[in-house]
C-alpha cells in the first residue's frame, strides 16, 4: 500500500531553488543537478517546523541521541557497527572530500574517471597531483580497472577516493570488488577516502551497499567514510553531512584540518537529519520502488532509440547516457535545444555523455523524454 504521494507536482521556482531556476523563464525542463523535486518525508518537515517554532536559533551541538540515532541507521542498514566518537560533522560531502584531501600525506591522489567534478577538484585544490584511472566496461556495468589501478600506485600515492555507489554510471561495487580495493589499499599503505552519498539509493535488484570500511579492522584504520542524508531524504540545501573515521589520529588529522575554517553542522540540518535516520525508513522504501519505475521509463526509452546507451543502472537517480553514437558536437547542447536541460558529461570527463536525472515526478519525467525522443526523431530526417 502507498502512502507517500511521490506523482505530485511542486513548484519549486521562486523557492531558492539551484535546478530550476538556472532555466527559469526559458522552456527548457531541469534534468540535471542531483536534487530530486519530491517533498521531504512528513516527519523531517514536521520536525523542521517545531524547531522553527521554538525561535532559538544559537549556536549548536549534536547531542547523544541524534548520535545514536545515526550509529542506528547504519548499522540497521548496511550492518556496520560504529562508534559514536568516529564521527566527524561537516556541513557537505565536497567539504570533507577537501578536507581529507588535505589531512592525507603524498602528492598524489588516485581516483577514477568519469566521476563527480569534486572527486579530481578537492585534490588539486590541496596542492596534489591526481591519477584517474578510467572506468571499465564489463558485464554491462562501469567497473573498477585493477589491473591498471595496480600499476598507478606508486609510493607517491597515500589516498585513493572512492565514489561507491558511483556517480555517474550508478555502479554499486560488489563485495569481491571492495576486498580487492581494501586489500590494495593497506598493501600500499594508502587511506580511502569513500564517498557513500549515493548509498540508501540503491535500485538494482541485486545490489547491496557495502561500506568499505566495514570489511575488516585494516581497511576501516585506512578510511574516510562519508555518508549524508541529502541525497536519500532530498535536504542537499539543509547542509547536513558526516564522516565516519575510525582511526584516531587520522581523524585528529581531518578535524586539524577543518580547524576554524570549515564550520560543523547546521542546527535545520541536524534536526532534519535525526528525524530522517529515525522514522524515514518507510518513505525510503517507497521511494527506492518510485525511483525504480521512473528507471524503467529510462530505460525504454533508451531501448527504443539504439543510438543511445545505458549501462545496468544499479544505484542513484543519475542517469548516464552515452551518445557518442549521435555524432553531435556536443550531446548537451543538442538535447537543450529541444528543450532539455540534462548534466552536460564534459564536467564529469566525457562531453560524449549526458547525465539524466530521473529524481522527479513520473508525468515530469515523461516530459522530458518526450522532448529527448523529439530531439532523437529529428535527426532521422
Ligand atoms: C558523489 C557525490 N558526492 C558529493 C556530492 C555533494 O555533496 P554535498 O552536497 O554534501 O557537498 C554529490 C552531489 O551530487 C555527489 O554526487
Amino acid at each position: 500500500m502507498q502512502h507517500f504521494n511521490f506523482d505530485e507536482i511542486i513548484d519549486r521556482s521562486h523557492s531558492h531553488c539551484e535546478k530550476w531556476d538556472k532555466y527559469q523563464g526559458k522552456d527548457i525542463l531541469p534534468a540535471w543537478v542531483a536534487d530530486m523535486d519530491f517533498k521531504s518525508p512528513p516527519q523531517i518537515i514536521t520536525a523542521l517546523q517545531e524547531r522553527v517554532t521554538h525561535g532559538v536559533f544559537g549556536y549548536t551541538a549534536v547531542d547523544d541521541e541524534t548520535l545514536q540515532t545515526i550509529v542506528d541507521f547504519i548499522k540497521r542498514h548496511y550492518n556496520w557497527e560504529i562508534q559514536k566518537e568516529w564521527l566527524v560533522f561537516t556541513h557537505g560531502v565536497v567539504s570533507s572530500m577537501n578536507l581529507a584531501a588535505l589531512c592525507v600525506e603524498g602528492d598524489t591522489v588516485v581516483t577514477t574517471t568519469p566521476i563527480y567534478p569534486h572527486f579530481i577538484k578537492a585534490p588539486k585544490f590541496a596542492g596534489k597531483e591526481v591519477f584517474t584511472i578510467a572506468m571499465k566496461e564489463e558485464n554491462n556495468r562501469w567497473t573498477i580497472d585493477f589491473e591498471r589501478l595496480e600499476q598507478a600506485i606508486n609510493p607517491t600515492c597515500k589516498l585513493f577516493m572512492l565514489c561507491n555507489p558511483y556517480n555517474p554510471g550508478g555502479t554499486v561495487l560488489k563485495k569481491d570488488e571492495l576486498e580487492k580495493l581494501a586489500t590494495l589499499c593497506v598493501k600500499h599503505d594508502m587511506i580511502i577516502c569513500s564517498d557513500e552519498i549515493h548509498a540508501d539509493l540503491i535500485l538494482g535488484p541485486d545490489a547491496q551497499h557495502i561500506p568499505i570500511a566495514s570489511l575488516n579492522e585494516a581497511i576501516a584504520k585506512h578510511s574516510i567514510t562519508l555518508m549524508a542524508p541529502s541525497k536519500t531524504f532530498n535536504i542537499a540545501g539543509l547542509q547536513a553531512s558526516f564522516a565516519i573515521i575510525p582511526d584516531m589520529s587520522l581523524r585528529h588529522a581531518f578535524q586539524k584540518k577543518m580547524g576554524s575554517m570549515v564550520g560543523g553542522i547546521n542546527l535545520l540540518g541536524i534536526t532534519a537529519m535525526k528525524a530522517a535516520y529515525q522514522y524515514g525508513d518507510a518513505w525510503l522504501n517507497e521511494l527506492r520502488v518510485y525511483l525504480r519505475e521512473n528507471l524503467l521509463m529510462v530505460q525504454a526509452f533508451v531501448t527504443k532509440n539504439p543510438s543511445l546507451k545505458l549501462l545496468n543502472q544499479e544505484a542513484t537517480f543519475l542517469a548516464w547516457i552515452d551518445a557518442s553514437a549521435l555524432h553531435v558536437k556536443s550531446p548537451y547542447e543538442f538535447f537543450l535545444n529541444f528543450g532539455v536541460g540534462l548534466s552536460d558529461g564534459a564536467p564529469f570527463g566525457d562531453a560524449n555523455f549526458v547525465r539524466l536525472n530521473f529524481g522527479t515526478q513520473k508525468a515530469m519525467l515523461q516530459n522530458v523524454l518526450n522532448r529527448m525522443q523529439k530531439a532523437m526523431d529529428s535527426l532521422k530526417d
